[in-house]
């Protein structure tokens, strides 16, 4: 029962670097917000645990963006990074450092691990053709080089790959190249470069991927390009370049990918240096700290394979487990500036509460590579129905009895019919910490909102509203209100890796310690305790609050070039026209889908419970192929509230929803937020 106790353990966790040529957006608090909460969970169960992170600073678009501003790419680095802690630090991510790779630490690293490559004959050094600016004198990288695509003639293609037939080819191959830096027509050009010979490591990296290092089916990934046969990595880059010069080799530099993972190293050395821990211990060979990296799926080839790769052969440890994560979509679709869902973190906090988006990706995020989706009306549903009707309401509904009828003290003993709840509480905290550990975010809140219920459902049947009316009840109002209380606090304790601000209010009301995983017990009951009077905790939603978020994104767009329009599909006709009067016979309404659940005998229809304002109605609806249940609950549509109801074989359908289809797509229609159920369309 209750909580395993572990050995007390020492962990090194790491966020991959951000690049610093961009702001801190939505999707990399994917990233960060999944770290922070494994973090902190790992901190509540007594380990000892580090969290770094740097910005990513070198490279050939940081070298060109600070000459376009007319400053150094020093400066700019110290801007982006000034800006990034901030927006880190606003959404309450627990770093002990955060650095740069732009550090006399992260040199030193670089430059060790590459002479131990070499000393171990690892490091190949061969002439290679590039494409060359003469106007810039400076080599061209592939995103920097447009031109026609040798294979199918599109023009303005990247020197990499063509957006039009999927194309991949060498720069010196395409059609008329033009250099994006001058304008000018590059020319090409021999020089020398530094090879990784990771050919030589695949005896090992076959073996390290396989160890449960990486999550299966990232192993499935890695397999494909072991087939395709592991070539040498081309590590140097020729001057002008902002980065680390290579040691013995003038005018050749790093490439921003071999110094950046050896960021970790640097930036834990300084953490070490700043606070007398012992580097060693945690980077020698066979150490026994453990070393976890957060990364998503687009960067899985450089941690997996050149990382493990470079750590083995200089004689480092190898990272203990990659935790790799999807993407973010927004309402989904890929970010997109001029939808305004390109979305920074520092507009969101100029809008909203860091832990509604704390709690929704934690809703939202399994140990899985899949993408997910933030979807802005989910997002509103989902925190106001969860923190604010389910969770905060148990104290708020309760706590007021105790500080005006009992001078603020809990009873000393909990009301009889409250303890079978109670001790589900203590039984579940291990199987809840369990899911925290394992990165399964959303089963675990699933089951917290379950004991939430019950808790509701609690409070609903002995209504301490009732028995506070009656003066006979008052020890039972007593100790009713303290279990509810005892309820709250083990809520907290459970919600408190996600939102840990939140729960230091809370732990500041019920006047008692930082809440950790050790206190999921009866002996550690408020009983008899004195609490502080209730403050407010949290504040809804408000639908107005994003459609404002959504605007400013728009506004801080930039310039964004036009996808390529698609070729447009071949649509139906139009119907034969109708009257007004035909129209108006029909009652659309607003309707929010209250409850969605798959029919499981039916492979289209999902039972929807639509709220119309009046009333509810019940209507079966195809588009079982387009979303999942939890994806509709709590969201707005539109139904036909006059349609003859029709009896099916899972019950009656009262009216019917709108959607969009054409065999392909189905998109459920919905209003602008901020209508309410039962609004009728004109
Ligand atoms: N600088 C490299 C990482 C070097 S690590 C030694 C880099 N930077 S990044 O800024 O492009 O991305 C940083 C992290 O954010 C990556 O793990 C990346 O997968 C993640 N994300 C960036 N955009 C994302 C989404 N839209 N959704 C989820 N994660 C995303 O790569
Ligand atoms: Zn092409």
């Amino acid at each position: 029962m209750g909580i395993r106790l572990h050995m007390s353990r020492t962990l090194l966790v790491t966020s991959a670097l951000p690049y610093a040529n961009g702001s801190i957006h939505l999707g990399h608090m994917v990233e960060h917000i999944q770290t922070d909460i494994w973090v902190r969970h790992q901190r509540m169960r007594g380990h000892t645990v580090y969290l770094i992170c740097a910005d990513d600073t070198h490279g050939t678009p940081v070298m060109l963006a600070a000459e376009a501003q007319g400053i150094t790419p020093e400066q700019m680095i110290d801007k982006a990074r000034r800006e990034h802690m901030q927006d880190f630090a606003g959404f309450h991510i627990a770093h002990d450092l955060y650095y740069s790779t732009h550090s006399p630490e992260t040199r030193e690293y670089a430059s060790e691990i590459y002479n131990r490559l070499k000393a171990a004959g690892l490091i190949r050094v061969r002439p290679i053709e590039q494409l060359y600016d003469p106007v810039r004198n400076m080599f061209l990288p592939d995103r920097f080089i447009k031109g026609e695509c040798p294979r199918c003639h599109a023009k303005d293609q990247y020197g990499d790959n063509c957006e039009v037939c999927g194309a991949s080819y060498a720069p010196t191959e395409m059609i008329d190249p033009v250099s994006v830096v001058s304008g000018a027509r590059p020319v090409e050009r021999t020089s020398e470069h530094h090879f990784f010979a990771l050919g030589e490591c695949e005896t090992f990296l076959r073996q390290w991927t396989r160890s449960g290092t990486i999550p299966v089916e990232a192993a499935n990934k890695l397999d494909e390009w072991f087939k395709s046969g592991l070539t040498d990595w081309d590590i140097s880059r020729d001057k002008p370049y902002f980065g680390f010069e290579i040691p013995g080799a003038p005018d050749k530099f790093f490439y921003v990918w071999l110094d950046a993972p050896i960021g970790y190293i640097g930036t834990f050395k300084k953490l070490a240096t700043d606070r007398g821990l012992d580097f060693d211990a945690f980077w020698e060979k066979d150490s026994s700290t453990e070393l976890y990296h957060f990364i998503g799926k687009d960067i899985l080839y450089f941690h997996s394979l050149f990382w493990p790769a470079m750590l083995e052969s200089a004689g480092y440890r190898t990272p203990t487990q990659l935790f790799v994560h999807g993407f973010l979509t927004v309402n989904g679709q890929k970010m997109s500036k001029s939808r305004g869902s390109f979305i920074t973190a520092s507009n969101y906090l100029k809008h909203l509460d860091p832990e509604y988006l704390r709690y929704y990706y934690a809703a939202k995020l399994n140990a899985s590579m899949d993408d997910i989706d933030l979807n802005l009306d989910d997002f509103v549903a989902r925190v106001n129905s969860d923190l604010v009707g389910k969770y905060v309401n148990i104290a708020s509904r309760t706590a007021g009895f105790i500080t005006k009828r009992f001078e603020g003290v809990l009873a000393t003993t909990l009301t009889e019919t409250a303890v079978p709840l109670i001790h589900r509480f203590y039984a579940e905290a291990g199987a809840i910490a369990d899911l925290y550990d394992a990165r399964e975010y959303g089963k675990a809140l699933r089951e917290i909102m379950v004991l939430a219920d019950a808790a509701n459902q609690f409070v609903d049947g002995i209504k301490p509203w009732d028995l506070a009316r009656d003066v006979a009840r008052n020890d039972e109002l007593q100790q009713v209100c303290t279990a509810c209380l005892e309820i709250f606090r083990l809520l907290t304790l459970f919600l408190k890796p996600v939102l840990p601000v939140l729960a230091e209010k809370v732990e500041a009301f019920l006047d008692i310690p930082a809440l950790s995983w050790s206190d999921a017990h009866a002996g550690a009951a408020m009983l008899g305790h004195h609490i502080k009077p209730y403050q407010h905790l949290i504040t809804r939603v408000d639908p107005k609050k994003i459609e404002a978020l959504v605007t400013a994104s728009q506004e801080t767009l930039i310039a964004e070039t036009p996808a390529p329009s698609p070729a447009a599909p071949t649509l139906p006709p139009v119907a034969d026209t109708i009257g007004i009067d035909d129209f108006s016979r029909i009652d659309l309404r607003v309707a929010r889908i209250v409850a969605a659940e798959a029919v499981v005998e039916a492979d289209k229809l999902l039972k929807l419970t639509l709220d119309i304002g009046v009333g509810q109605r019940t209507v079966f609806a195809g588009i079982k192929s387009a979303y999942t249940p939890e994806q509709l609950v709590g969201r707005l549509t539109v139904m036909v509230a006059n349609l003859s109801p029709r009896k099916m074989r899972f019950g009656e359908s009262q009216g019917m929803v709108l959607a969009a289809g054409d065999g392909t797509g189905l998109y459920l229609l919905s209003p602008d937020s901020g209508a309410t159920p039962g609004l009728r369309i004109k």
